[in-house]
């Protein structure tokens, strides 16, 4: 397939365009390079520096079979102070690309959805069929784009899938040996913050809160590692046909407490890495877990690293 990947010089992006050539298709990533890196486009993949606005312009070439659309604000902080960023960007630049895509027939997009859609669950592990009540404007707009998509499934005829990520770390090596790695010029996520310690960078590790209901106080999540996450976008590609929009977690079903990941980060580099507790983070659910049981049942998906053991360990010897 000729394929579009907005966002595809970014972390998750990356990794699925790096799939996606090997698997043999032909990839163009689209990208403004405000979070990403232009050499993390691989090799293989055409790339055009331009925002989602301008996304018309490359897809006026014509034959393109799918968009896989990354591009996105994703700080659930800053989705707080700046909503305004996050609505335009994440809410109003999809809108356009959806427009371009109608007006140069392109008839199908997988898209990055977020556990943050959900909220406070309710129960977990999370189901898809669960309630929708995002707490910050990143959750919001990601929600939105959601709904939109049902919309235009219905009316306009276009095939959709929204891949809803849990919490994605780890790094990928591609069949040519080359590195994808997060590399966020303002890291908030833990595995990376605890892996920074483990590097010489900072003194320790800041605990946000250790006063949630759970059994040792912090927070739990549900870690996936990133190439297993990609793969589920190429099983989406495939299967997304039609005027459906199906929506899919993506998580391994099993949460883990920043205490327990702190402590397999020690096992795995063997640095002490000093914790400290502060205060929680505005925003912060107890206890985030997905249950995947939908995309393994339709699509087949199974992940193959889903031992947070490994996916520390490939993030370590990213960093090495
Ligand atoms: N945490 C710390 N110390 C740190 C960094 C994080 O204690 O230095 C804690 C957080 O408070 C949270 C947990 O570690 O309890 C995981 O935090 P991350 O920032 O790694 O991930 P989040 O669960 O906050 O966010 C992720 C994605 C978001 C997505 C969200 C879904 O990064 O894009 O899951 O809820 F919205």
């Amino acid at each position: 397939m000729k394929l579009l990947i907005t966002g595809g010089a970014g972390y998750i992006g990356s990794v699925v365009a790096a799939q996606l050539v090997e698997a043999g298709h032909h990839v163009v990533v689209l990208d403004d390079l405000s979070t990403g890196h232009a050499d993390a486009v691989p090799a293989g993949a055409r790339f055009v520096h331009a925002s989602l606005a301008d996304a018309g312009d490359t897809l006026a070439e014509g034959g393109f079979d799918g968009v896989l659309h990354f591009a996105a604000r994703s700080l659930v902080g800053e989705s707080v102070e700046r909503p305004d960023l996050y609505w335009a960007g994440n809410l109003g630049g999809t809108l356009m690309l959806l427009d371009a895509m109608r007006v140069h027939d392109v008839p199908r997009i997988v898209f990055s959805s977020t556990a943050a859609t959900y909220g406070e669950p309710e129960r977990t592990p999370i189901e898809e069929t669960d309630p929708t009540r995002p707490t910050n404007p990143y959750g919001a707009s990601k929600l939105a784009v959601d709904t939109a998509l049902s919309a235009f499934s219905e009316m306009y005829g276009l095939a959709a899938v929204s891949l809803r990520y849990f919490n994605v770390a780890g790094a990928h090596t591609g069949e040519d040996g080359r590195v994808y790695r997060e590399r966020h010029t303002v890291e908030t996520h833990l595995i990376p913050r605890v892996l920074a310690v483990a590097l010489g960078e900072g003194d320790s590790v800041s605990v946000f809160g250790d006063d949630y209901p759970t059994p040792d106080g912090t927070c739990i999540r549900d870690y996936i590692h990133v190439g297993d996450l990609a793969r589920a976008h190429l099983l989406a590609l495939a299967a997304c046909a039609g005027n459906r929009h199906t929506i899919y977690n993506l998580g391994n079903g099993t949460g883990f407490s920043v205490h327990e990941v702190i402590s397999v980060c020690r096992e795995v580099t063997g640095h002490p890495i000093p914790a400290v507790t502060r205060p929680r983070r505005a925003g912060d659910p107890a206890v985030l877990v997905a249950s995947s049981a939908r995309i393994q049942r339709d699509l087949g998906w199974k992940p193959e690293r889903p031992g947070l053991h490994d996916i520390v360990s490939d993030a370590w010897r990213a960093l090495r």
